[in-house]
């Protein structure tokens, strides 16, 4: 696609997250419409388009395949429980349509190989939408650690918790009687397959390669299937060591660090609070440094969009996009294994998925 042509997007899904990907698209100083916007709640998708600046130029659908016949749009924005991952995304590309997916890749691992497969021979842009990537403070925390500012990484903690959960059924009509999240099958586990996948990307980014985890989960909720939460101990081949603790409940809590580094010669904290704020304390420098206005958690959103249209101009593939992605599944399906072995675990395939079956090992 030419640069400085306008993207034509559908949005297929128009719950919670369609939202913040709208404030990215606006954001992104890119040419775009949204032409299309599919959701099985025909209320739902019409509430998105009511919030579009220009209403007119977009046509309503309940279904994939009515927007696929129609066909008028260069890519889709996936927005959908993880079940329907790979089914959906593989008729868009088989359709020759560029997609950014919201994470997880799949909601098994034999989904996650499939669509892999699929994006290995697809004419388009698959990426796997994973905005803690291009977290600010994720970045500069990064930047930190390589540029020597606590010494040697030795032990990070990792906080994912959310208190309000009912925050998650409150967007454009979506009701809590329509709340996947609260099944287990749907979502491929529990937190450790939705929130936290954003708390271990980071990790990755830090510390490189999840060697082996174990770890505890806990279902205490009669209709929420799965875990709401997890402790668990991750060994990265780096040698360094994390812990991440999950919690996603709708009581109120005492808010904790969303990460802590120790390293050799100090500590970065990035507050528990989505937007924004970290500090560093170092030997030479035990007051520390605070950084207040680097924007926060959903900053990254808009790093992201841009990247997916940068990659559209440019015709970049998504392969390594599905790989990065597969990472945080093989971490939560581990854990998983983990909890039933009450051992460490490894996060291979080979460990977690038996290809003559093509189902997870358990
Ligand atoms: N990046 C993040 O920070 C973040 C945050 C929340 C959710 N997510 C991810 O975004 C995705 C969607 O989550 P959400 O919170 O927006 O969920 P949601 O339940 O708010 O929205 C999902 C929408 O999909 C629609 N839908 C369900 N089945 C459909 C079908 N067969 N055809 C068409 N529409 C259908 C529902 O009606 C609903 O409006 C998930 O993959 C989730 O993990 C990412």
């Amino acid at each position: 696609m030419a640069s400085g042509e306008t993207v034509r997007l559908v949005f297929v899904g128009c719950g919670l997250i369609a939202r913040h990907h709208l404030r990215a698209l606006q954001e992104s100083g890119y040419a775009y419409s949204v032409c299309g916007a599919v959701d099985k709640n025909l209320d739902t998708a019409e509430a998105l388009v009511a919030s579009l600046p220009k209403v007119s130029d977009c046509k309503v659908f309940t279904s994939l395949a009515d927007c696929l016949h129609w066909g008028q749009f260069d890519a889709a924005v996936i927005m959908l429980p993880h079940h329907l991952h790979e089914p959906y995304t593989t008729e868009c590309l088989l359709a020759g349509k560029h997609v950014l997916l919201e994470k997880p890749l799949a909601h098994t691992l034999s989904s996650c190989v499939e669509l892999m497969r699929v994006a290995e021979k697809a004419d388009a842009v698959l990426m796997i939408g994973e905005q803690s990537a291009y977290w600010p403070e994720v970045v500069k925390a990064k930047e930190l650690i390589e540029s020597g500012e606590i010494g040697q990484p030795l032990f990070a903690k990792a906080n994912y918790w959310e208190s309000a959960c009912s925050a998650f059924n409150t967007t454009f009509g979506t009701t809590a009687e329509d709340d996947w999240r609260c099944d287990r099958e749907k979502v491929g586990g529990g937190v450790l397959m939705d929130g936290a996948t954003h708390w271990v990307r980071p990790l990755r980014t830090w510390f490189g390669d999840v060697k082996e985890v174990v770890g505890v989960v806990c279902h205490p909720l009669q209709q929420r299937t799965g875990e709401i939460l997890a402790s668990v101990l991750l060994q990265f081949s780096s040698g360094i060591t994390a812990s991440l603790y999950c919690h996603r409940n709708g009581i109120p809590m005492h808010p904790l660090p969303f990460f802590q580094i120790f390293g050799e010669k100090g500590e970065i904290t990035i507050d528990g609070d989505f937007s924004g704020g970290m500090s560093v304390i170092t030997i030479n420098n035990s007051e520390g440094k605070r950084f207040d206005s680097l924007g926060g958690y959903n900053k990254g959103f808009s790093q992201q969009m841009k990247e997916f249209l940068k990659a559209i101009h440019k015709g970049q593939r998504g392969v390594d996009s599905c790989k990065e992605a597969l990472g945080e599944v093989l971490v939560a399906k581990a854990v998983y294994k983990s909890v039933r072995t009450r051992k460490w675990e490894q996060t291979t395939l080979d460990n977690l998925f038996d290809t003559s079956s093509q189902s997870e090992v358990s």
